[in-house]
């Protein structure tokens, strides 16, 4: 089968596309051959070396996927075979196949395309679980959203607005304010601007972080009692954090990763029904992803380093 893969770590350079060995089944997976896959922030992480990757000879990045189900193991029931499905922790999935363990399959409702389980399915999982378990707002409550124009910040503003939440955030260009003010956003500055802090600072409930080198700023919004939720560093590494400072003004820092809450195949299915349902009411409005081919992955990979995307960015298998 075809593939995006590098042997060793570092910037877009390593990647290559080409022939690797398609996987074996074992009894409890299900080979699934991909339609559109999803590239993520940490995809870069793991191509330079900084993050978890599944061991593999040669190293095949990529979590996330959306396709048919095109065989099954030993263990697993045949009427799964032609079954259109996503997944959001899968390895190796920078490939036309993917054998992926049973539990971790996430069937779509018969509306859901491929391409828009994969437009939304990681980032949108993320979103509702840093709005549902992490920060858990009431309705009426101002948070500020950083990148509140990239895939998970566009995700999360609407999960938010929809929950009845005043959200406001920061956005780097005109087009991706101009999105963010469309989605029903209330304010966004950008945070190049040296006064973007004015009318902001010591005003919010929540800030919601996945740029990381921002988490003072941050902090800073929030007012006495309030929480970052802390979520990446699509920006660079986070500052160190004087908590006496915190402490003394009631603030506090929570983080997450999704995978810590997608245990078990229930939780997928769960979780997925409540984003599948935001979608079904048209609470989530999905942008057009931005697609390269599969082959083209260095450009992609380059595409989403350059930060200029607003909304997803798929490769198509
Ligand atoms: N904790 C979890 O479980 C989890 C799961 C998925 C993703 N994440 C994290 O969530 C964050 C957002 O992911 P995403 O998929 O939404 O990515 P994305 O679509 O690329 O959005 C990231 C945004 O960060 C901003 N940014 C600021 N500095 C940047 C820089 N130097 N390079 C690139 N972007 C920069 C950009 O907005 P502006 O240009 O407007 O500033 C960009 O739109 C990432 O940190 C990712 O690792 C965490």
């Amino acid at each position: 089968m075809k593939a995006l893969y590098f042997n060793k770590f570092g910037t877009s350079d390593v990647l290559k596309f080409g022939e690797v060995p398609t996987p074996s089944l074992k009894r409890n997976e299900v080979l699934v051959r991909t339609d559109y896959i999803g590239l993520n922030f940490a995809d870069i992480y793991r191509r330079r070396g900084t993050y978890h990757i599944e061991k593999n000879n040669p190293y095949i990045d990529g979590y996330e996927a959306a396709g048919t189900i095109a065989a099954v193991g030993a263990d697993v029931s045949n009427k799964n075979i032609g079954k259109k499905v996503l997944f959001v922790d899968g390895p190796l999935a920078n490939a036309e196949f993917v054998a992926l363990p049973r539990e971790k399959q996430i069937d779509l409702p018969v509306d859901v395309s491929t391409k828009t389980a994969a437009t939304i399915g990681l980032q949108g999982l993320t979103a509702d679980f840093l709005a549902h378990d992490l920060a858990q707002n009431s309705p009426g409550d101002q948070v500020f959203i950083t990148g509140v124009s990239g895939g998970v910040g566009r995700l999360l503003a609407q999960i938010l607005i929809a929950d009845g939440v005043r959200v406001f955030g920061s956005a780097s260009s005109i087009p991706k304010q101009q999105a963010a003010l469309a989605l029903g956003v209330e304010g966004v500055v950008s945070m190049r601007d040296p006064d973007w802090k004015q009318g902001f600072t010591g005003r919010f409930d929540t800030v919601f972080d996945g740029v990381g080198k921002t988490l003072n700023d941050s902090i800073e919004l929030l007012h006495p009692r309030g929480k970052v939720v802390f979520f990446g560093m699509a920006g660079g590494n986070p500052p160190t954090v004087d908590l006496a400072d915190l402490l003394a003004h009631s603030k506090s820092i929570l983080t997450g990763d999704l995978w810590d809450y997608l245990t078990s195949f229930s939780e997928r299915k769960k979780r997925s029904a409540r984003l599948f349902s935001y979608l079904a009411k048209g609470t989530i409005k999905v942008r057009e992803p931005t697609v390269f081919p599969l082959a083209e992955g260095k450009a992609a990979h380059d595409y989403l380093e350059s930060g200029k995307n607003i909304g997803k960015v798929l490769l198509k298998s």
